[in-house]
């Protein structure tokens, strides 16, 4: 665990010193990459498009922890994000990949 947290520190480090960000292990672990990367569309979209998005939304952090855990559709196209978390068991590591999500596009100034 205490590793998963400096790993994501580390790479929350590297997403604001302005180099390019890499999917966190925590990320992998939860297979968010089997959808996500950050600069590309997959399955579902950018992280970095997804972070731009709601960059001056202040309430955004609350519902995309509901949203990455629950599931839904309609905000980037048809197709649906399973739940993450339905048994409600991994809402730590669903807060903090959110965070790294939403801090991506902090710094830029586009
Ligand atoms: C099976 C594919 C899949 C997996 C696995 C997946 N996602 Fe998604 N994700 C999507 C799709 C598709 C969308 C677009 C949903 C929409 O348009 O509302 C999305 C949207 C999102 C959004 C933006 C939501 C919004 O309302 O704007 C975030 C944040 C996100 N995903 C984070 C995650 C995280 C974190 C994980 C891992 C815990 C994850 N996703 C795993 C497919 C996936």
């Amino acid at each position: 665990m205490r590793a998963i947290v400096l790993a994501m520190v580390a790479s929350l480090c590297l997403a604001t010193s302005g180099k390019a960000a890499t999917m966190p292990d925590l990320a992998r672990k939860n297979r968010c990459t089997d959808c996500h990367a950050i600069d590309k569309k997959i399955i579902g979209p950018a992280w970095m498009d997804v972070s731009k998005k709601y960059r001056d939304d202040a309430g955004a952090e609350i519902r995309l922890i509901q949203k990455v855990s629950k599931g839904g559709s309609g905000i980037w196209g048809d197709m649906p994000m399973p739940a993450n978390d339905p048994g409600g068991r991994k809402q730590e590591d669903i807060k903090s990949l959110v965070e790294f999500v939403l801090g991506l596009s902090k710094g830029l100034s586009d």
